[in-house]
């Protein structure tokens, strides 16, 4: 029973171009999150849970990753759309931290491949950090408790490279692979309620697992936002953030495709969508199953699909969470 079925073909035609390195859903299916392949270096650790909440990152030393990315929160600020430097609102809604390493690439749009590469977009937006990696290493440099650290991992010290590295180890590390679904999928047939049993089946019977695959539920292909039926007609026009992928290619055929998103935790992590627009996860199915799937579902299988979603929650390790973030 829990081997997935073939998948049914017409359910491909809902595929549309990606940027060529999405890879196909030939093997569609959910999975179990594995723990890392190698055991990361438990001081890197520490130092990128350190750096995770120094607020020096930001211009006016106002916001750590941790303010936006909270780990109490799943990951995130439950927030429609950020709040950043100056108190701007931002343009998207944050996504969660939890699991991002397993992501395919990064950011709704998907322009940074690496986690690197979102800490300096971050670095110099002006809306999250505005600031420069100059600034950050100088600051940095000034408390001899980092700069101690650092020498004793990396003998270049600090630099823009070994702060990404550190952080990055870290974020690797934050992982959810101790929910009910994981155990559900090791084999214990008690893990999952008959519910969220029927959740996940009907969750492959509407071909949800499509595009919601691999072990994050998500975040390995770009797809459309309103393959059935057109979003922003009923939503009102769009705005730039909504051109998603476009941004990044300016090819017409990637307007409204973002990053497929991953499902893990999400009970926790609304508001939804890039624009924060959607508050409740039973909306939200909804939506998907209107504006993805083509066909609306009773409130039943609704309610069915957020049991299976809730099976998807975990907790990184408890030594990764700092105690004010407890
Ligand atoms: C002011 C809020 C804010 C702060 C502070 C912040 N982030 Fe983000 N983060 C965001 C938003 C918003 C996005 C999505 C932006 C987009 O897609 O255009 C994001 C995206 C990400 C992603 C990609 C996740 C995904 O699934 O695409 C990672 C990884 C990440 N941030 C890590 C960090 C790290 C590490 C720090 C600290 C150095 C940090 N963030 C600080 C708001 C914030
Ligand atoms: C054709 C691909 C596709 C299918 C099929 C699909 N989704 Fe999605 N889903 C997406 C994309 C793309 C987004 C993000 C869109 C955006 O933010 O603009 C998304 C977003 C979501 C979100 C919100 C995630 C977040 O962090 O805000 C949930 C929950 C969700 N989908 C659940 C489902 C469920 C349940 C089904 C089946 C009923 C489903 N999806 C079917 C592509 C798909």
């Amino acid at each position: 029973m829990l081997r997935l079925k073939a998948l049914i073909p017409f359910l491909f035609t809902a595929f549309i171009s990606q940027d060529g390195f999405a890879q196909t859903p030939q093997t569609a299916g959910a999975f179990p999150i594995s723990a890392p392949q190698q055991p990361a270096d438990p001081a890197k650790i520490e130092l990128g849970k350190k750096l995770y909440q120094e607020p020096m990152f930001a211009k006016d030393l106002s916001a750590s990753c941790a303010s936006c990315h909270q780990l109490k929160n799943a990951g995130v600020d439950n927030l429609p759309q950020y709040i950043g430097m100056n108190k701007q609102v931002g343009a998207v809604n944050t996504p969660t931290i939890l699991n991002a390493s397993l992501n395919f690439r990064q950011f709704w749009d998907g322009r940074a491949k690496t986690i690197a590469e979102v800490i300096s977009d971050h670095v110099k937006d002006k809306s999250i950090f505005d600031s420069s990696w100059p600034t950050i290493i100088q600051h940095l440099s000034e408390n001899s408790i980092y700069t101690e650290d650092f020498k004793k991992i990396y003998p270049q010290g600090i630099t823009k490279a070994t702060i990404e590295d550190a952080l990055t180890v870290y974020i690797e590390n934050l992982l959810t692979n101790n929910s009910n679904f994981d155990k559900f999928m090791a084999g214990d047939r008690n893990a999952l309620t008959n519910d969220a049993q029927k959740g996940f089946r009907l969750f492959k019977k509407y071909g949800c697992i499509f595009c919601h695959q691999g072990p994050n539920l998500g975040g390995n292909l770009y797809q459309r936002l309103g393959i059935y039926k057109d979003y922003y007609a009923d939503k009102g026009p769009p705005k730039k953030s909504d051109l998603g992928l476009y941004n990044v290619t300016g090819k017409p055929e990637d307007k409204y495709v973002f990053k497929v998103p991953t499902l893990r935790n999400i009970s926790r992590t609304g508001p939804y969508l890039h624009d924060g627009s959607i508050k409740t996860l039973p909306e939200m199915i909804q939506l998907m199953a209107i504006y993805q799937v083509g066909q609306p579902l009773r409130n039943d299988e609704v309610n069915s699909i957020a049991a299976f979603l809730q099976s998807l929650n975990g907790q990184p390790d408890n030594d990764l969470i700092t105690n004010q973030e407890k």
